[in-house]
């Protein structure tokens, strides 16, 4: 195990906020992190990050923030259809992705490159075009922070929805995830219909193979979101809100061209981005905190910002979107004080 006091994390976020921790503590096997939990002697609060790629760090984190380095990716069950996948929760999220394309497993593709490590996702519900961690998820392994001891979530306790997860609703700070089993398929299940993943292959003449569909989604990520080494950055900073079908009707009345997707026949849900974009923030900044000017959903550092002045923005943003459309939108991104 890994320990050290007053220790800076700037590589451990992706917004690139120049902060430091009382605290940092790093781990390699469950019996480390239940010992590390069952001495009890650490300082308050504690914070479990991953790869830092969903934080906003708005001052020196004042306790200890865990981290693990628990690694491994093991087959653990096969039929001739699917293959069970058990994976630390300390790897490299693409890693794992990139692991399931090469040995021909359906399933992860359409995550590819998505930052962040494989404890998160399960937390954090990664998504995109169109699938979710949660279809793939067979069961997710925990330590218990009270007492250390292990716990076994089905797919269906973790209570998955968009974005979210039991762990980061009601037993919040109460588990940590240690490994992460995937179920994935030996045949093709393809989500293509998202976005314009079939287009670009179309276009390309290329076959809908998991290498191909891997590539596109790299390609088109790479083209609308910036790498945190160019601006710092976490992704997508606001959550597509739903709205009732009421209050859609009324903004398609006034927004003929608005986008969404219908959730249920009560809920659609609207891209913030675009909403954003229609507010014209886009490629605006205030000081060092800016809107991408490739895609209004992602926040950038532009150099020295802190978090608090990427907060000032977000909540101009929040402002305007709400004066314009009547929809409150929420940050994806977890503020930490
Ligand atoms: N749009 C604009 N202007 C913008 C941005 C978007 O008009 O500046 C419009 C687009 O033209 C499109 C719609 O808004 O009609 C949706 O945009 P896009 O398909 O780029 O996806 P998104 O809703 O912005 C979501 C996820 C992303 C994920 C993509 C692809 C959320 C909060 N974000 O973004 O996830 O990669 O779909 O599936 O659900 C992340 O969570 O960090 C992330 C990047």
């Amino acid at each position: 195990m890994k320990e050290y006091t007053n220790y800076p994390i700037l590589r451990y976020n992706t917004f690139g906020m120049d902060v430091k921790t009382s605290c940092f503590v790093e781990y390699s096997s469950v019996s480390e992190l239940q010992s590390f939990l069952s001495a009890k002697e650490y300082s308050l609060p504690l914070l479990h990050i991953g790869g830092g790629s969903n934080l906003l760090f708005l001052s020196d984190f004042k306790g200890t923030i865990l981290h693990s380095a628990i690694k491994g990716i093991d087959i653990t069950g096969e039929s001739d259809e699917w293959i069970d996948i058990k994976v630390g929760a300390g790897e490299v999220w693409d890693d794992f992705v990139s692991y399931t394309v090469s040995k021909g497993f359906y399933g992860a593709e359409n995550l590819s490159i998505i930052p962040g490590e494989v404890g998160a996702s399960a937390v954090q519900n990664i998504g995109a075009y169109g699938v979710e961690a949660k279809d793939i998820i067979l069961t997710v392994h925990t330590v218990r922070i009270s007492d250390s001891s292990e716990r076994v979530f089905s797919n269906e306790e973790c209570r998955y929805s968009y974005r979210n997860s039991i762990f980061k609703g009601e037993m919040k700070g109460q588990y940590i995830v240690t490994h992460v089993t995937f179920r994935l398929r030996k045949s093709p299940v393809l989500h293509l219909s998202y976005g314009n993943i079939s287009s670009e292959l179309e276009k390309r003449n290329l076959s809908p193979s998991l290498a191909n569909i891997r590539d596109i989604i790299i390609e088109v990520r790479h083209s609308k979101l910036p790498e945190p080494e160019e601006f710092g950055n976490a992704g997508s900073f606001f959550m597509n809100p739903m709205v009732s079908m009421q209050k859609f009707k009324q903004l398609e009345s006034e927004f003929p061209d608005i986008p969404h997707y219908p959730v249920d026949e009560n809920t659609v849900k609207i891209p913030a981005g675009w909403m954003i974009d229609r507010c014209g923030w886009k490629g605006r900044n205030i000081g060092p905190a800016g809107v991408y000017h490739k895609q209004a959903l992602v926040l950038v550092n532009l150099g020295g910002a802190t978090g608090k002045d990427i907060s000032c923005l977000a909540d101009e943003i929040i402002k305007s979107v709400y004066e314009k459309f009547g929809v409150d939108i929420h940050p994806e991104v977890n503020y930490i004080y």
